[in-house]
C-alpha cells in the first residue's frame, strides 16, 4: 500500500480512489474516494488492489499480484456494497460470445466457435470453491479442460484476455472489486 500511495505521489493525475482497499478486506488505506496523485493532468477514476491472492503471498506461492486500474474520470462502474460477482472473462476475439445469463455448456460452445477452436481444446480457469460445484461439474460435461486454482481471479481473467497463457475463459464467482480491475 505504501509502495503505491508513493507511485500516485509521482504522477501528474488528478486521481480519485473509486474501488480502494477497505470494506471486504477490512484494510482501511486507499480508501474510495480518497485523492491521490499530484492534482494536475487528467481527472481519473482508479481502482486498486494492492494484493490480489493475499493468502498466495502469505504461503509464499505464486501468483500473487499488485493491481492498479485508471479510467477516465466517470467512467468506471461503481459496485457500492457488492462483495461478489458472477464473471465470464475471455478474450476480444470472443467478446460478442458471451451471455452471463446462458448456461455455461451455451456459453463454452459460443466461445469455442468465436476462438475456432473445438469445446475440448478450451481450458477453462475456475476458482476452486463450493459454490462452484454444479458448475464445475457442467463444464466438465461440456467436455473443457479446467484450471482449477484456490485464488487470484485476477490473473486468472487477464490470462484469459491474452494469447499463448494456455486460459481461454474465466467462469465463476470471485470478488468485486477483483472484477472491475480485470475488466479494465
Ligand atoms: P484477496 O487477495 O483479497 O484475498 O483475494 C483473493 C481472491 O481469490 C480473488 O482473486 C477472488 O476474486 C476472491 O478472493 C474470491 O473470494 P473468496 O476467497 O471469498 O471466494
Amino acid at each position: 500500500v505504501d509502495a503505491m500511495r508513493h507511485y500516485f505521489n509521482t504522477i501528474n493525475i488528478d486521481g480519485t480512489i473509486v474501488i480502494g482497499e477497505g470494506e471486504k478486506d477490512e484494510a482501511p488505506m486507499l480508501f474510495n474516494g480518497e485523492k491521490v496523485g499530484s492534482g494536475d493532468g487528467p481527472e481519473m477514476d482508479i481502482a486498486v488492489d494492492p494484493v490480489e491472492g493475499t493468502t498466495l503471498l502469505a504461503k509464499g506461492q505464486p501468483n500473487a499480484i499488485a493491481t492498479i486500474a485508471l479510467s477516465e474520470k466517470g467512467s468506471m462502474f461503481r459496485p457500492g456494497s457488492s462483495f461478489y460477482m458472477n464473471k465470464i472473462v475471455v478474450a476480444q476475439q470472443a467478446k460478442d460470445a458471451i451471455d452471463i445469463s446462458k448456461s455455461p455448456t451455451e456459453n463454452v460452445q459460443n466461445i469455442a466457435r468465436a476462438l475456432n477452436k473445438s469445446v475440448k481444446s478450451l481450458t477453462v480457469f475456475v476458482l476452486d470453491r463450493p459454490r462452484h460445484s454444479h458448475m464445475i461439474e457442467e463444464l466438465r460435461a461440456s467436455g473443457v479442460r479446467i484450471l482449477l486454482t484456490s485464488h487470484g481471479d485476477v490473473s486468472g481473467g487477464v490470462s484469459a484476455t491474452l494469447p499463448r497463457t494456455g486460459i481461454d475463459a474465466l467462469f465463476g464467482i470471485g470478488g468485486t472489486p477483483e472484477a472491475i480491475i480485470t475488466a479494465a
